[in-house]
């Protein structure tokens, strides 16, 4: 039999005032200490291993796109759930990672600043943006407004790229309406097939771009931000980027096998299409390869506070803008979709970044409030379809199965018997909103009151 102090009224006050229950954001029921003993993530493990397996063989799922994908909890070294496939794929096949390299400069720079430079001019540190005029605000972007915090969370208003897409270089001549480019209009460098630019050579074309909004108005991809980014950090340290990954991820983490180039002759390698794109000066906004093992280690380190306090982990792991889609808001550099995973409770917010370059698509998702993360890495003719129906499932599957076991342990530990000092008494049950309700209540050994 437990004791509560008769404070609950307060708490519904709130509710009553809006007409409808209001229930906290963030955890619905204290996290799974102890995963690998729960049935429930036993039997997820089960039914998503059986999907799978007949979605191959039914044709749903492609045979010949490979796929990666590692479920963790927070709080434990074990995997909840690993599923690889394609010849000889496992949790050290090396992947393009694409945009995921996005979360590495960001965290690399936690790492090593912490948050105390997001509200800084970019032009403070990068002496070539300080230079450009402002004639006209619809063609000219003000780098003296764009901060570095606004470059990591996609609310620069800056262009989303200088060269990288650019079609120029693949349109055959003599398209009616389309003028042909003479030499100087034709890039040089920077996208598919052709060599990376130079830090001079990006500049002077990121002089060029024209704004997309004035800054932090509306959210817009950009993945030049993120070179910026990673300039305005080399001058802030005087290191260059790439020692600072590996000081403070690659070797505290002990991530043998990711790459910020392209690593030469690995043996463990899934050499698709995109595998040979070279990003150059832009690598921190999509440039590294890493393996599922890796990426699971890099992403639970994240939900562990391994290498930020846990403070700046809570305050990386949140949203910053809003999208026009309901179920989705944005952080540095979050894509967060909000899951409903229980009807009446408070969405569920999945921190993730996808990463798509060539034949790879890539995920990284963790859901701070679970407790739990997974990985899912694929590559293939067939890749958005594959990384599509795994998501989904993962999704409803093992978010759905945390929520599921959380709600059974926060039932062991809670529900009961309890006796107020005054000398009610009630029963409290573990349903499914809000975590526990009392199903009786009893004053002075008095008159029982069903609720
Ligand atoms: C599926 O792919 C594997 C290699 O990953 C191959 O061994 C197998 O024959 C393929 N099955 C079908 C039905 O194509
Ligand atoms: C190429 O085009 C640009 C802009 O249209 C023009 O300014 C330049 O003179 C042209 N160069 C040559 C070599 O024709
Ligand atoms: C780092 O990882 C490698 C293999 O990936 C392993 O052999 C080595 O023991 C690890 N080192 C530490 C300190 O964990
Ligand atoms: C709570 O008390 C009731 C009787 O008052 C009893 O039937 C029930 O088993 C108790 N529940 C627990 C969890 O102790």
């Amino acid at each position: 039999m437990g004791f509560i102090r008769p404070f609950a009224l307060l708490g519904t006050l709130a509710g009553l005032a809006l007409g409808q229950d209001c229930p906290i954001l963030g955890p619905t029921y204290p996290e799974v200490l102890n995963p690998s003993s729960s049935t429930v993530f036993a039997a997820a493990k089960a039914s998503f291993d059986d999907e799978i397996t007949k979605a191959l063989a039914s044709g749903q799922l492609d045979n010949g796109t490979a796929f990666s994908i590692q479920v963790f909890s927070r709080n434990s070294d074990k995997l909840l759930f690993e599923r690889h496939h394609g010849s000889s794929v496992g949790p050290d096949t090396l992947y393009r990672i694409g945009s995921i390299s996005k979360v590495m400069t960001v965290y690399t720079t936690l790492a090593e600043l912490g948050d105390k430079y997001w509200t800084e001019p970019v032009t403070k540190y990068v002496p070539e943006l300080a230079r450009l005029k402002v004639r006209d605000p619809v063609y000219d972007t003000d780098w003296s407004e764009v901060t570095l915090g606004a470059l990591a969370s996609y609310l620069s208003g800056i262009a989303r790229d200088y060269a990288l897409g650019d079609i120029a270089p693949y349109l055959p001549p003599g398209i009616p309406g389309i003028p042909a480019l003479n030499a100087t209009e034709q890039i040089q460098c920077g996208t598919s097939g052709l060599r990376a630019c130079t830090r001079a050579e990006s500049l002077t074309k990121i002089a060029h771009t024209y704004p997309i909004s004035p800054t932090h108005h509306t959210p817009a991809y950009s993945n030049m931000a993120f070179q910026l980014l990673a300039y305005a950090v080399e001058q802030i340290t005087h290191k260059k980027f790439p020692t600072l990954v590996n000081t403070r991820l690659l070797t505290p983490l002990n991530l043998t096998h990711t790459f910020l180039t392209k690593p030469s002759n690995p043996s463990n390698a899934l050499v698709l299409d995109g595998w040979d794109l070279d990003f150059g000066e832009e690598s921190p906004a999509g440039g590294y390869y890493s393996t599922p093992a890796d990426l699971t280690v890099l992403a639970r380190s994240i939900l562990r506070s391994t290498l930020l306090p846990p403070a700046l982990t809570r305050s990386w792991l949140q949203p910053l803008s809003h999208t026009a889609n309901m179920a989705l808001s944005l952080g540095r550099p979050w894509e967060i979709p909000r899951l409903t995973l229980t009807p009446g409770a408070a969405p569920v917010d999945v921190y993730t970044k996808q990463g798509a370059v060539g034949a790879y698509l890539a995920l990284l998702a963790l859901s701070p409030a679970q407790g739990v993360g997974y990985t899912m890495l694929t590559a293939g003719g067939k890749s958005p379809a594959t990384y599509a129906w795994l998501q989904e499932k993962v999704d409803a599957i093992f978010l759905g199965a945390a929520e599921a076991a959380a709600r059974e342990e926060a039932g062991r530990r809670f529900a009961g018997n309890y006796t107020v000092e005054a000398g009610a008494e009630g029963t409290a049950a573990a349903v499914e909103v809000p975590i526990l309700r009392k199903t009786f209540m009893r004053s002075d050994g008095k008159g029982k009151c069903k609720l």
